[in-house]
């Protein structure tokens, strides 16, 4: 009989590794047959940890199960998916599972995350086996053709961000893969890469024929310990069975990667200053152009994308453009995987087509606040990503229809408030973050954040210079918006910008719309 115990960061927070070994204690001294196999997270958090009984009729969860349960759980006949409260059925037909569409999660909680032969029984592969069939150009073609855009935030066409780096002739090209997920609010890298790390180096091996890369660098941050460690053991099992280390399994086309650790800068997991990183230098951006797609890692032609956009890629080649561009709305083809996170009663991952909107993912998938009070904000995108009142929650997840009121999708990421929230709080910590990360490179940056939280003080402590305060606020703002060199210190005035603006009473002022 097989269980599934996840061995993902968020199951081992909540006690998975003392869960399973409770679970082979126990079989043992009662004599029962079982294997303890150690998926990834499905991403249902707040029932981690999701044990699964595998059952004739498929696979039955419990959750969240501790060690304490476990005893109770074998006396109930859980190994044949009988009735314990808590048994939530048929892991498919969980509500929450069954309503997504999964696709570059496909396999994240199903498979054992090392096992090759489990990846390549799931779909694994397929993607590369035809790459390997296609001239470069016509992987590139295929990529552009999918619609897919750049899945870290800035949403750039991938196929295009490519098709520079195929054209830009050098002797040595590289494939980085950007694992610095810093945003507030995300897990869907750290997920997929403990989950599947197969489909990332999968994604980044087709990225390496289409461009004519040889070498790939997945630079993720030290807080991801268990992400760093499964992508070693996932890369060394694929340099044993000749598909990273030499020949791309035998092709005549070569590829290897390694992983690098950043030291915690959120500012690395900007393009420049991470190709800085991996170089030996300080963070610190570079000026744009040259872009990294011409003169990227040690001054060569460089694809570098998110996680996500890279593990899409294979599912893409496996399935044929047509198959992911007719998911979404608009130009928003395919799926976003969202993080879920703030006080909602189900925190987790929910990947969905472009196209629905944030009720139904803060209601939906969501279930509302977990305080049980009413939901008042939601900030999307991360720390630089606007904060949306109820007004806007049925505007469609959609790139476009993001710009259109000052917000953006981002890496997907939501984090929701309820009606306790202080916005210019909220504006402040903004101010606060984008100074205490500032690479320091541009004034604007570096000396706008700080005199922006000195303003959001001064407004904070009342009196009758406020309103003025505030104009001084907006000024600001504008200059960061307009002159900063990189998105930190360009987009930091969005969350400062939507609190003013949506919720002027918090900061003490009727209404404050831009003059
Ligand atoms: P960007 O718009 O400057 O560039 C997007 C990408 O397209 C870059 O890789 C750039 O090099 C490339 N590119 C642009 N024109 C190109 C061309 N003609 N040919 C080839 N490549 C081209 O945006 P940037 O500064 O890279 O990213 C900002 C975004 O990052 C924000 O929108 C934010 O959502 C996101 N972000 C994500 C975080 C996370 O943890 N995932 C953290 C912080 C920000
Ligand atoms: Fe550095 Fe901030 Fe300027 Fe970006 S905006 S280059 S983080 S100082």
């Amino acid at each position: 009989i097989v269980i599934y115990v996840p061995r993902d960061a968020a199951a081992l927070a909540m006690d998975a590794d003392a869960v399973a070994r409770d679970i082979e204690r126990i079989a043992d001294q009662r004599g029962l047959p079982v294997q303890i196999v150690r998926n990834g997270s499905r991403g249902l958090l707040w029932l981690e940890p999701l044990v699964e009984i595998a059952t004739p009729q498929g696979r039955v969860a419990y959750g969240p199960v501790q060690p304490e349960d476990v005893a109770g759980l074998f006396d109930a006949g859980w190994l044949a998916g009988d009735e314990h409260a808590l048994r939530l059925g048929l892991t498919e037909a969980i509500p929450y599972l069954k309503h997504q569409e999964r696709l570059t999660f496909a396999r994240v909680g199903v498979t054992d995350p090392l096992s090759l032969q489990d990846y390549a029984a799931h779909g694994g592969l397929q993607g590369l086996k035809r790459a390997l069939a296609m001239a470069p150009e016509q992987i590139v073609e295929e990529l552009v053709a999918s619609g897919l855009r750049g899945r870290g935030g800035a949403a750039f066409p991938t196929g295009i961000k490519w098709k520079t780096v195929a054209a830009a002739a050098a002797s040595q090209k590289y494939i980085v893969c950007n694992a610095d997920e810093g945003d507030s609010g995300t897990f869907a890298d750290r997920l997929l890469m403990e989950g599947d790390p197969y489909v990332l180096i999968e994604g980044m091996t087709i990225a390496g024929l289409a461009v004519g890369a040889t070498y790939g660098y997945i630079y993720v941050r030290s807080e991801y310990p268990q992400a760093i460690d499964t992508l070693e053991a996932a890369i060394a099992r694929a340099r044993s069975v000749g598909w990273l280390g030499g020949d791309v399994h035998g092709s005549g086309r070569r590829f290897d990667l390694e992983v690098r650790v950043g030291a915690g800068a959120y500012i690395c997991g900007e393009e420049t200053s991470l190709l800085e990183s991996i170089e030996g230098k300080r963070g610190v951006v570079r000026a744009k152009p040259p872009l990294p797609a011409v003169s990227g890692l040690f001054g060569k032609p460089t694809v570098i994308n998110n996680v996500i956009s890279l593990a899409t890629v294979p599912i893409i080649l496996a399935k044929g453009a047509a198959y992911y561009r007719d998911y979404g709305v608009g130009r928003s083809h395919g799926t976003l995987p969202f993080q879920l996170a703030g006080n909602l009663k189900h925190g987790g991952l929910v990947e969905k087509a472009f196209g629905l909107t944030l009720r139904d993912l803060l209601y939906g998938f969501g279930g509302g606040s977990a305080s049980g009070r009413p939901l008042r904000a939601v900030q999307v995108g991360g720390p630089l990503g606007a904060y949306l009142p109820e007004s806007q929650w049925d505007v469609p997840l959609d790139y476009e229809a993001y710009v259109q009121i000052s917000a953006m999708i981002g890496h997907g990421g939501l984090v929701a408030f309820d009606d306790t929230v202080d916005m210019a709080r909220m504006a402040r910590y903004a101010m606060e973050f984008c100074a205490i990360e500032s690479c320091g490179k541009c004034t604007p940056c570096r000396i706008g954040s700080t005199r922006g939280v000195e303003t959001l003080d001064k407004i904070a402590a009342g009196g009758p210079g406020r309103e003025q305060q505030v104009h001084l606020l907006r000024d600001l703002c504008d200059t960061m918006l307009a002159g900063s060199l990189c998105a930190l210190g360009g987009m930091a005035p969005y969350p400062v910008l939507s609190a003013l603006n949506h919720f002027p009473q918090d900061f003490g002022i009727p209404s404050s719309q831009p003059a």
